[in-house]
This record gives C-alpha cells, sequence and structure tokens, in this order.
C-alpha cells in the first residue's frame, strides 16, 4: 500500500473516520476540530472539482508581481479569458483591468479569499503573493505575514474547497549548508533569509496538507525568472532583468553582484510552461509534491560576455550590495531538475544566448518606440 494512502488510514482511524469527502447538503460531513479553518477531515480533495470536459476556473493571487499578469495571458489562451482572474491589493493600470477579469483579494482576509473562491467557483489557485529576499530582508515582519500567515490562509481556502494548489517555491529555500552545485530536490534546507524560511515552511505545508487532508497541491522551486515585460520585486537575482534595460537605454550597468555569482535562472516562457505543465500533469506521475525547475546557470561576467555580443559599446561596473550578495553566496549556483525531467517531462527551451537575444530584442524595440516618441 502506498505511504500516503497508509498514512491516510492511519489518520482516518486517528480521527475517528477518514475516507472520501462527500459534502452534504452544502455541509461538510464532519469537521476536523483542531483546524482554524474547519478542514473536513473526510474531504476527498483527490476527487476532480472540475469533470473533464470543463475547463478550470482560475485564480491567481499577487498577480501584478512579476510573474502574474504573463500567467494570466498563457493560461487565458488556453482556457479562455474569462476563466482566469487576476487579483491583488493593488490598484491595476488600465490595460491589466480591461485585458480580463481582475479583482481586489487580500491574502491575510480569510472571509475575503473564500467569498471569491465560491462567487467565482474557482477551481484552480495560483498563489503569488510574496516578498522576495531583499525586500524581505528589509521588512521581515510583512514577509512574515505574508509569506507565512498569507499562506496558511490559502492553504486551509485551497482545502476546503478542494482546489488544485500552486505555490511557487525558489532556490532561496536553499541555504549555506545545502549543496549548492548541484542542489537537488531533497537536501539540507536552512536558508538564512525569512524568504527562505517562509517558502521551506510552504513546501512543508503544502505537503502536509497534501498527505494528512488529499489537497492537491503543486510547488515548483523556481530559479530567477527573468521576464521582458514585468519587473521583479526586490529579489537577488533582479540584476538578471535590468541588466538589459540598462544595456540597452544606456549602454552599461552596475551591477550589484560579484562578477563571480553563480545562480540559476529562467526564461519567463520556460517558467510559465513549466507551471502548466505540472498543474496539469497526472497525479500518478508526480513522484514528489515539490520540484526543482532550472533551464541556465550563470553568473553577471558570462551575462555580460554575452550582452557584448549584441551591444558592442556595452560596459559592466561592479558595486557590490553586501545583504544581496550574502544572499547569493548561500544560494545554489546549479539546480539539479531531473526528477522534474523524469516524472513530467520538463524541458526548458531558453539558454544563455536565446535568453539574451529575446531580452534584447524585446527592449530594443521598447527603445526605438521610445526615441521615436
Ligand atoms: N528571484 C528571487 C529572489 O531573488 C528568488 O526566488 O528573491
Amino acid at each position: 500500500m502506498p505511504v500516503t494512502r497508509m498514512l491516510q488510514q492511519v489518520a482516518g482511524q486517528m480521527l475517528g473516520r477518514l475516507a472520501c469527502g462527500c459534502w452534504t447538503a452544502g455541509q461538510p460531513l464532519r469537521f476536523l476540530g483542531t483546524s482554524p479553518r474547519q478542514i473536513p477531515a473526510d474531504a476527498n480533495f483527490h476527487c476532480a472539482s472540475f469533470s473533464g470536459t470543463d475547463q478550470p476556473r482560475v485564480l491567481i493571487t499577487g498577480g501584478l508581481g512579476q510573474l502574474g499578469v504573463g500567467l494570466a495571458n498563457f493560461l487565458r489562451k488556453r482556457f479562455g479569458k474569462d476563466n482566469v482572474i487576476l487579483s491583488d491589493i493593488r490598484k491595476p493600470p488600465d490595460h491589466i483591468f480591461h485585458s480580463g477579469p481582475f479583482i481586489y483579494s487580500d491574502i491575510l482576509d480569510y472571509k475575503n479569499l473564500r467569498e471569491i473562491v465560491v462567487n467565482n467557483r474557482v477551481t484552480w489557485l495560483f498563489h503569488y503573493s510574496a516578498l522576495l529576499s531583499a525586500v524581505g530582508e528589509a521588512n521581515v515582519s510583512l514577509a512574515r505575514a505574508v509569506n507565512i500567515t498569507g499562506l496558511h490562509n490559502i492553504l486551509d481556502v485551497a482545502a476546503e474547497h478542494n482546489l488544485r494548489l500552486f505555490v511557487p517555491s525558489t532556490i532561496g529555500a536553499f541555504g549555506p549548508t545545502s549543496p549548492r552545485n548541484p542542489t537537488p530536490d531533497l537536501c539540507v534546507q536552512r536558508p538564512r533569509t525569512i524568504y527562505g524560511v517562509s517558502k521551506v515552511h510552504a513546501e512543508l505545508m503544502g505537503e502536509y496538507y497534501h498527505y494528512r487532508y488529499g489537497l492537491d497541491f503543486r510547488c515548483l522551486r523556481y530559479p530567477g525568472i527573468i521576464s521582458a515585460d514585468s519587473q521583479p520585486g526586490g529579489g537577488t537575482t533582479d540584476y538578471a532583468v535590468q541588466i538589459f534595460h540598462d544595456a540597452l537605454k544606456n549602454g552599461k550597468f552596475e551591477c550589484n553582484l560579484k562578477p563571480s555569482t553563480r545562480l540559476p535562472m529562467m526564461y519567463i516562457d520556460d517558467c510559465l510552461r513549466a507551471t502548466l505543465e505540472v498543474m496539469e500533469a497526472p497525479a500518478d506521475s508526480l513522484s514528489m509534491r515539490t520540484y526543482n525547475v532550472n533551464a541556465m546557470s550563470f553568473t553577471p561576467e558570462d551575462l555580460a560576455q554575452e550582452v557584448l555580443k549584441h551591444v558592442p559599446e556595452f560596459q559592466i561596473t561592479y558595486n557590490v550590495d553586501s545583504v544581496r550578495q550574502a544572499i547569493a553566496d548561500s544560494w545554489p549556483m546549479n539546480f539539479d531538475d531531473s526528477n522534474a525531467r523524469k516524472d513530467w517531462g520538463w524541458k526548458h527551451d531558453f539558454d544563455l544566448p536565446e535568453l539574451v537575444t529575446t531580452m534584447l530584442n524585446f527592449h530594443g524595440s521598447d527603445t526605438r518606440v521610445a526615441q521615436a516618441n
């Protein structure tokens, strides 16, 4: 008998009953008293919450961060515009507001979350609200609230309403005592940032809810994500986004990490595709619920060399930020994502040369438009 099943049975016996969840007349048959959100012990979260022919109804939290709008556009192409709701606590710019459903959601307000899930018949939730590594160190109590308390609300609402839940984790979930080159899926995780600590917590809590209550929790540890049309918000890998903009605008870039700082990275198109692929993977293909995913690994020096091939006058200088450098020095240099490749067929498209060409083309057309105006 699989371990998961055994654990569920043991837990079920301990609680008096455990089996498939049936909700009668809108009420769970049984509540688990220890849960702050009254999760039914007998809910079967593996039951599909939409039939094979239906499209999922998607909610994205933290929708105005680096990845939310790109993910919404990507999913809307697949599932239809109206089936993907972007949400945030901030006011969206016009073009985002008019590109598809957008609503206010505050992940620290459980009732607000529940209302959104119920009123919109949400079945898939992508939880993108989080404070990143550098900004988290500058505001630990806010990072703790958003990244940990907020996550608890998300797990509870997902469990309560049988949602399939995606939570991104990160290279930042590893620390100085983890193997760094390469970093496997399963190894010591003792991060030294509140961001990393909160993401290890998210991985463990999500997996716990999966094994304990059957929550369909899926998690990828993203490398640094490089996006063309959206800015990251306070991460250690941000330099690898900013460099393209500055190279074309000013012909130079001041890097806040040392030239030899090697980190795993990925272009946003690969990131979004990986995310959808793991969400669509058949449950029995997932030997784990948290996977490393990777595409490439480079240093600021490598990246600058590649940019130079396209922008011959480009110059990079270094002005090291000690907080970011200490964080980067504790993170993986290379990410071992062989389990994702084996289990659900992960394969990246963008290596360093394609990344640089794509980013410079994007910003190049941008710059030309700005110059023409
Ligand atoms: N991009 C993130 C950061 O630098 C890592 O997940 O904080």
